[in-house]
């Protein structure tokens, strides 16, 4: 088992795709734990692409931009997987936020802290993905493992792509 904060998911209907009950239903919280994540992320991306200032600021806004761009599509696409497997996809923003490793940012700093702060963020969802894929795997849910070892792909990009933003 992970560390992910998952709480119990809600059952719509009877699915059977071939992953039992109660497996559905772990993977529907670890789903929820991942779009919490990648909703609170997607929040304050955005609020860097809006707030940053200084010499870098059109290749962050831009940059920004693209990350938030691409976070949108995943929480529509973790949302929508959540619903094909049998669950009800969460709509209270206070249960992403209550569930959600990354923190909302009180303060932004300046643009390198801005930067560096969004850099960790991308990698502890990264991190928290890794763990999700593997209990995927372990009960055969070919396409989730397969769907969230792609977000830890662009994570980690992103995180990158942050860090040589921010080096000196
Ligand atoms: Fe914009």
């Amino acid at each position: 088992m992970s560390n992910l904060k998952a709480k119990p998911a809600v059952e719509s209907v009877p699915v059977n795709i071939g992953i039992e009950g109660k497996d559905r239903k772990h993977l529907a919280a670890l789903l929820e734990a991942a779009l919490a994540n990648t909703y609170v992320l997607y929040a304050k991306i955005q609020g860097v692409h809006w707030n940053v200032s200084g010499p870098n600021f059109y290749g962050i806004h831009k940059m920004t931009e693209e990350q938030y761009g691409d976070l949108a599509e995943s929480i529509d696409e973790l949302a929508e997987r959540i619903r094909a497997i049998g669950y009800l996809a969460p709509t209270q923003l206070a249960s992403y936020l209550k569930q959600s490793q990354i923190q909302e940012a009180a303060e932004l700093g300046d643009a390198r802290a801005m930067l560096e702060t969004l850099a960790q963020d991308h990698q502890t969802v990264a991190k928290n993905l890794r763990a999700a894929v593997k209990e995927a795997d372990e009960v055969d849910d070919v396409f989730t493992a397969d769907m969230l070892t792609a977000r830890i792909g662009k994570h980690e990009k992103f995180a990158w792509m942050l860090r040589a933003s921010a080096a000196r």
